[in-house]
């Protein structure tokens, strides 16, 4: 339990934004907020740099994590949503054609989906197998000669499983398209290389598994994307000129950044660091597979996706035979105290394919600091709810 708080529901949406944070972010923000919470400037007075030097900071350890070309690639964003759309509005143009899938959470899906219906971009829909995994070869079969980018989650937010990125971003260069990968379930959790990965563009929280505050995301615009800033205004430079500078991170961070949340990023980032992104992973996996084994002993529940611990994250879902996916969640909000996601988790697609629309499913995603009691009281809960 966090701090300072006599009670806590017992919280299992860490898919949704991570909780509790690391103490040392919460330190971190309190620091930053009560000593330097300037405006950052590059050519201000001492706290401004202070406070600079604070973006720098996070840049260089997100380089470092996810091994990207330089640190000022990294551009700080408000949420995913907000990197996603900078990136489908900045680099895509009239005629373009894209190549998405139907594991794709809305901030990938309706962007492009809206331009698609402008008239601007033609788009085509991958479907995942059975077991919530994309096939890299119907990836290639869809590209055309118009063909622009791949968009392609790096693990569902519905299903938890990972999709061979790698692979993909192989065809991808092959065939000389922009790559970007929706890491807003896997940055903090899986490894990402940028370089080898052959990733132009990644978008990510920093408020998941990088256990980061709200408010907080980055892009990663490589050198084979050009991204037109959607953006403008002021940058804390160069104010002479009439339009804005190209340099990256500024092209694309017009305005006062979340200086106070990227404190609390990089702490996060940090503790991500210590921990071991492989033991958080090794640790939430295994609370999956211990609900998975409890489940497997209850009837009336019915989980969904592949479970091959190698290639998921922690995030399962599941349906009752007997109540809706909304009534599964009510009952353990109010009655067990327990949160966790029911619906359709912004990913209408994943659920059509899966049979449960629009219903949905009850989603559970522990986070690193969650424990094996809380798995056993949250099966118990599903066993009493079943009866
Ligand atoms: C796969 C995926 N993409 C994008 C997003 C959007 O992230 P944000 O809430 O930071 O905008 C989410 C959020 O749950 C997600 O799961």
């Amino acid at each position: 339990m966090p701090q300072g708080v006599e009670h806590q529901q017992l919280y299992l949406d860490n898919a949704a934004t991570s909780f509790p944070k690391p103490e040392a972010v919460y330190q971190a923000m309190d620091a930053f907020a009560r000593t330097s919470l300037a405006n950052p400037g590059r050519a201000g007075h001492k706290m401004a740099l202070a406070s600079e030097r604070i973006l720098d900071d996070a840049r260089h350890l997100l380089n470092q994590l996810f091994h990207g070309k330089d640190p000022e690639r990294f551009v700080f964003t408000l949420n995913c949503t907000d990197a996603l759309n900078m990136a489908f509005k900045g680099v895509l143009t009239e005629g373009d054609h894209v190549i998405t899938t139907d594991l794709e959470h809305n901030s990938v899906s309706r962007p492009l989906r809206a331009m698609e219906l402008a008239g601007r971009i033609s788009l085509t829909r991958i479907p995942s197998d059975s077991g919530g995994t994309i096939d890299p070869d119907a990836i290639l079969k869809a590209i055309t000669r118009e063909t622009q980018l791949i968009a392609l989650t790096h693990a569902s937010n519905v299903l938890g499983t990972i999709q061979p990125i790698l692979e993909v971003g192989r065809i991808a260069r092959e065939h000389d398209l922009l790559f970007l990968v929706d890491a807003a379930q896997t940055a903090g959790v899986v490894p990402i290389d940028i370089q080898s990965m052959y990733i132009d563009l990644l978008a990510f929280p920093g408020h998941k598994s990088l256990l980061g505050p709200t408010g907080t995301g980055v892009l990663y615009a490589g050198p084979r994307a050009r991204i037109q800033p959607w953006r403008e205004g002021g940058t804390g430079g160069d104010s002479s000129s009439e339009t804005q500078p190209c340099d990256l991170p500024y092209s694309l961070e017009g305005g006062t950044p979340n200086v106070l949340g990227v404190a609390g990023l990089a702490a996060g980032i940090r503790y991500v660091q210590e921990r071991g992104m492989q033991a958080i992973h090794e640790h939430e996996v295994d609370l999956i597979e211990r609900l998975w084994r409890r489940l497997d002993e209850l009837p009336g529940y019915q989980v969904f996706g592949h479970r091959d611990r190698s290639r998921r994250v922690a995030t399962l879902s599941l349906k009752s035979e007997m109540l809706s996916a909304a009534e599964v969640g009510g009952i353990l909000d109010q009655s067990f105290d327990i949160a966790v996601r029911p619906g359709l988790h912004c990913a209408p697609y994943i659920h059509r394919a899966l049979g449960t629309f629009p219903d949905g499913t009850v989603r559970v995603s522990p986070g690193p600091f969650s424990t094996t009691e809380d798995i056993d009281r949250l099966a118990t809960a599903l066993a009493e709810i079943a009866l």
